[in-house]
């Protein structure tokens, strides 16, 4: 398809790359989206589950909520776009990644790539805008915990407790009306300062700061390439745009190109 091959040619020739994905990259693994016909937010209300007013009215159900996604994506596996995009970020480390997604599937990918490999998985390892589903913090003195998994839950259950203030612990994402690590934003938006290429997979971009990500790497100077079966608020800006599934395109647009170097022919 001339689209990845354009796609294609951009990438390779990046100097240094910036990739941003959101819920769309794990649609092909089984996570659910947020915004389409089967999506989170068409069968619950964001703010009775992803608020921190959420959390201090009833802690007990919003942890019912997440120990039910934590379930979800336990069962779920990397897929091949993720696999191209952590092999892609081992073998050329110029390659930034980031990612909306609480699911952790870019770590695992980058895991099993890098023991393909024989290498460290640092390179392929995700800037998580968004926390992570698989981690707690205490609501109170936000120090670090570890809970058993799953949290119980069930009408029985009594959230779970810091031992050291007491304060109850909650899951280490971002909730509507919460700000972005601004370390991690920052990490992020200097990649996209310095990249000449930003590939955007499987976010609907309206979400910010994280889309933000990507119009600094446009407003920078860097092509951007979008990978999605729908248009966005990106697409009117993007160089390339390849209508497609994740876990299709994403390995014929990451591959070597088969020219060579430079898309010289090495025959
Ligand atoms: P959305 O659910 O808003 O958008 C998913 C995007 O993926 C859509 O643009 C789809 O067209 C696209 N898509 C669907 N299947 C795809 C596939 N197989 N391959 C590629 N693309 C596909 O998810 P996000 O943009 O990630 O935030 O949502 C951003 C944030 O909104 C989330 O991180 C979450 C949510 O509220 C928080 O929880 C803070």
């Amino acid at each position: 398809m001339e689209q990845i091959r354009r796609g294609r040619d951009l990438i390779q020739g990046a100097a240094s790359l910036v990739v941003l994905t959101g819920a769309g990259i794990s649609a092909d693994s089984g996570v659910p989206t947020f915004r389409g016909p089967e999506g989170l937010w068409r069968r619950h209300r964001p703010e009775e589950l992803a608020t921190p007013e959420a959390f201090r009215r009833d802690p007990r159900l919003v942890w019912e909520w997440y120990a039910w996604r934590r379930e979800r994506v336990a069962a779920c596996r990397p897929n091949p776009g993720h696999h191209a995009l952590a092999e892609r970020a081992l073998r050329r480390p110029s390659l930034t990644l980031v990612t909306q997604n609480v699911d952790g599937l870019h770590g695992v990918a980058a895991n099993e790539a890098a023991a393909r490999l024989g290498v460290n998985p640092g390179p392929a390892l995700p800037l998580e805008l968004h926390g992570s589903l698989f981690r707690n913090r205490c609501s109170r003195c936000g120090s670090p915990q570890s809970q058993p998994h799953p949290v119980a839950t069930g009408p029985e259950a009594a959230p779970p407790r810091c031992p050291e203030c007491g304060g109850i612990v909650r899951p280490d994402v971002v909730w509507f009306g919460e700000p972005v690590d601004p370390a991690v934003l920052e990490r992020a938006l200097d990649a996209a300062t310095a990249a000449d290429v930003c590939l955007v997979v499987g976010t609907s971009a309206v979400v910010h700061p994280a889309a933000g990500v990507a119009l600094t790497a446009v407003r920078s100077g860097a092509e951007l390439v979008e990978v999605n079966p729908a248009e966005t608020p990106l697409s009117s800006v993007a160089r390339v745009t390849v209508r497609g599934r994740a876990a299709d395109v994403l390995p014929p647009l990451l591959a070597p190109d088969p020219r060579g170097p430079g898309g010289r022919d090495t025959a």
